[in-house]
């Protein structure tokens, strides 16, 4: 039997849905039954019902389905695939940052651990940052742990915002030389970039999008050529659901190496194993499932 044959046979003997994220390779994106953003694979592993669900992305987005659905095993095909700016803010390093601001709230971004979440008040993702700091009541705000994502909701928040230094090593490194001379290359392109970029970036863009939200305007412009501001295996579904637009890498080295561990094999073998199953202690569960819980019933803004 072919991989993909026999990956569907499991898949429905296990009562599973497979979910994956918009920069999996486009073959882990093609026997998927979602492919999405943060929020809409939250939303989904919240809401699906599924005996497991095999999540093609990295530790943390598993971990946040593992949180709001302990009835359903979660694997992660790949262990090793890890976000490293979820790491960049220890559980101490955020206790230490409250204590210097008693009086703030605190927003962690979803690409965090459980124990920050837990932490935290409220998370957010890329697509709703804006809305989730405009809920609360508090007048300042600790943002952890993306200093870029920070930054971008800030300039729609007249709350004073306290940033934490984390930042994604793939999308912090678009130079607005890249974007430009991509612009001069492409005149009549669009230029969509995730919020993760640099300030000085995002200002060069027309749009600054989570990747869903990329995927909706690009679907919905009038504009035939588009420059993509973020990890190049997006670029697989904008092609595929657009065929007649034109999308542009504003850099070919956008590559998250940590999405791209995954592939079918090792679905197939995690769904055979299960070995791979994330699992997320039951009382940090319980705290971080709060604050995802408050982003849920919040919509998203892009
Ligand atoms: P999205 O929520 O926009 O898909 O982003 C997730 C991510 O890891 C971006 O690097
Ligand atoms: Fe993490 Fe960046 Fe990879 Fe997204 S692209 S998973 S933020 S390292």
């Amino acid at each position: 039997m072919a991989m993909i044959e026999e990956i569907l046979a499991l898949k429905k003997e296990r009562h599973a849905t497979i979910l994956a994220h918009n920069y999996q390779v486009p073959e882990v994106q093609d026997v998927a039954d979602l492919v999405g953003d943060s929020l809409e694979l939250s939303r989904a592993a919240a809401r699906l019902d599924a005996e497991v669900i095999v999540f093609c992305g990295v530790d943390f987005m598993a971990e946040t389905a593992a949180i709001l659905s302990p009835h359903k095993k979660v694997v992660l095909p790949e262990k090793g695939a890890w976000c490293p700016m979820a790491h960049m803010i220890t559980p101490d390093q955020l206790h230490d940052l409250k204590a210097l601001h008693p009086e703030a709230a605190v927003v962690c971004y979803v690409n965090s651990t459980a124990e920050i979440k837990a932490k935290s008040d409220i998370c957010c993702t890329s697509a709703n940052g804006v809305q989730v700091v405009a809920s609360l009541s508090e007048k300042q705000v600790i943002f952890v742990p993306d200093r870029n994502l920070a930054a971008y909701v800030a300039r729609y928040s007249k709350k004073q915002i306290i940033p934490w230094n984390g930042y994604c090593y793939v999308h912090d490194h678009f130079t607005p030389e890249e974007v430009r001379a991509a612009r001069e290359r492409h005149p009549n392109a669009e230029v969509l970039v995730h919020p993760e970029c640099r300030p000085e970036v995002i200002d060069l863009a027309d749009y600054a999008y989570s990747t869903a939200g990329m995927a909706r305007h690009a679907h919905a412009s009038a504009a035939r050529e588009f420059i993509i501001g973020t990890e190049v295996g997006i670029l697989h579904r904008l092609s595929k659901e657009n065929p007649t637009k034109k999308f542009i890498p504003a850099s070919e080295r956008a590559v998250c190496p940590n999405m791209k561990r995954i592939n079918l094999g090792k679905i197939l073998w995690s769904l055979e194993d299960m070995s791979t199953e994330i699992k997320v202690p039951e009382p940090v569960r319980l705290k971080a499932k709060l604050a995802v819980d408050r982003m849920l019933a919040i919509g998203r803004s892009d």
